[in-house]
């Protein structure tokens, strides 16, 4: 990277080439698990993943109990409270989130700024962090004022990311419609019509397997700020920022992006071919936990693929996705992950490539204010150590005495 001055930052950094001279043996008691791979880093009664059965339960309900029956809103209720809601709380419920989902003028306005500049997600985070600012003053500790703000966040982030596409797109806004459920609402704010019952069951369905799922990066990040006591608008920028990469919610851009570049099923075996032997990551396989049993929100999201591609009597992006995920398992025996049939299914939905990750930030946010009032209701602060490996002992040498010292012509 060359700066303005003209110094080269790559001066700074220690090279590859020097790691293994830095690496020292650690004692069998000092064991770094890398990635924090099988460590337990905490309790929850949110969430518990099988990945050996691919088995996956909110608050001890099992997902497909969950998607059979039930919906959004409710499983939010769930996971925020431990119990499912009697039918007047669930419109109570529903009738609260419906009521905020108006944003003030000023965060748009911000917004609308910030989406002439910046990629969806980064103007999404940046929105979503100066919604969520505590005001001075107010009473932002106790469980009910947290239960607010969770409610505050959930019900506008989808204004947030139904306004961005609007906005960059040029095209009018659509105000929310608190008539209509979360899912379906934000459908009709994205394209200024009432979904088809597909569609908006699709929405639906989508969301709450996407709710949750224990302590994934962007939760244990969101956990991490909570656990300082930091605020919940914090701890969900967190979240957001941790969400963004390729290696976790960025891959299904990257997936669909893939998908559109294979385009038709006989360039499926050499794309892959050539994208293993280059030892590329083919975004949308894999998984840290269910190494074993495939992703156990995979056949929601895939059939509700299908159906979407059943009412617009096309299937080619079906058998396509179908076709990567066979050749994937055959060649490497990695499963597809959920973002993989994710970011299909969301396109045959009407929802651009660069909206995927803020759709998934939008349906995870619940489940991250889940964690943060978990965290913040059973604190410790997280702070793990870490095993040095770098020199010990050098001696400071004077400015003027370093030999071969690069000095930057500033
Ligand atoms: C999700 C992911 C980060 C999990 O990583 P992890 O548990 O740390 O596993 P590792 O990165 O240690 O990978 C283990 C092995 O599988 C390989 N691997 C894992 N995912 C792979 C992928 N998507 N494409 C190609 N190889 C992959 C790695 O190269 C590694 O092989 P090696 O031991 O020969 O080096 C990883 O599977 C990945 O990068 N997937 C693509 C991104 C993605 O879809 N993320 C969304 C997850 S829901």
């Amino acid at each position: 990277m060359e700066m303005k001055t003209g110094f080269k930052l790559e001066t700074m950094l220690v090279s590859d080439n020097h790691l293994p001279t830095l690496l020292g043996e650690c004692l069998p008691e000092q064991r770094v698990y890398e990635g924090l791979e099988g460590v337990l880093a905490g309790r929850t009664a949110i969430c518990d993943i099988d990945g050996d059965v691919g088995a996956l339960q909110f608050r001890g309900i099992d997902i497909r109990e969950l998607a059979e029956h039930s919906n959004y809103e409710e499983v939010v209720y769930l996971l925020w409270t431990n119990e499912l809601p009697t039918s007047n709380q669930l419109w109570a419920f529903k009738a609260a989130l419906a009521a905020e989902r108006e944003v003030d003028a000023g965060i748009y306005e911000i917004l609308r700024f910030l989406s002439h500049y910046m990629k969806p997600m980064d103007a999404l985070r940046t929105a979503v962090s100066a919604l969520a600012s505590d005001n001075p003053g107010e009473d932002n500790t106790s469980p009910e004022s947290r239960l607010a703000k969770a409610i505050y966040l959930t019900a506008k982030f989808p204004t947030l990311v139904a306004y961005y596409c609007r906005e960059s797109q040029g095209k009018m806004w659509v105000r929310p419609d608190p008539k209509l459920d979360h899912a379906a609402n934000f459908l009709y704010m994205m394209h200024g019509r009432r979904p088809t019952p597909v569609e908006a069951r699709a929405m639906d369905l989508t969301m709450l397997v996407m709710v949750e799922h224990g302590f994934n990066a962007s939760t244990f990040a969101a956990r991490v700020t909570a656990s300082t006591l930091s605020d919940m608008g914090a701890a969900i920028t967190s979240a957001m920022g941790t969400l963004k990469g390729p290696l976790h919610g960025g891959a299904n851009q990257g997936a669909l992006e893939m998908l559109f570049e294979i385009g038709t099923l006989d360039r499926v075996e050499p794309y892959i071919d050539a994208a293993l032997s280059a030892k590329q990551r083919i975004l949308g396989f894999g998984h840290r936990i269910y190494r074993k049993a495939g992703d156990s929100r995979v056949p929601f999201i895939k059939n509700m693929l299908y159906q979407l591609c059943a009412q617009s009597g096309d299937f080619h992006l079906y058998e396509l996705a179908d076709a990567v995920a066979q050749t994937v398992w055959e060649k490497k025996r990695l499963f597809a992950n959920v973002d993989f049939y994710l970011a299909p299914m969301l396109h045959m939905l009407g929802i651009s490539v660069d909206l995927l990750t803020p759709f998934f930030a939008m349906c995870r946010i619940a489940g991250w204010t889940a964690h943060v009032m978990e965290q913040y209701a059973n604190n410790r602060l997280i702070r793990p150590g870490s095993l040095y490996v770098g020199p010990v002992g050098r001696p400071y040498i004077p400015l003027d005495q370093r030999e071969g010292a690069i000095v930057p012509n500033f």
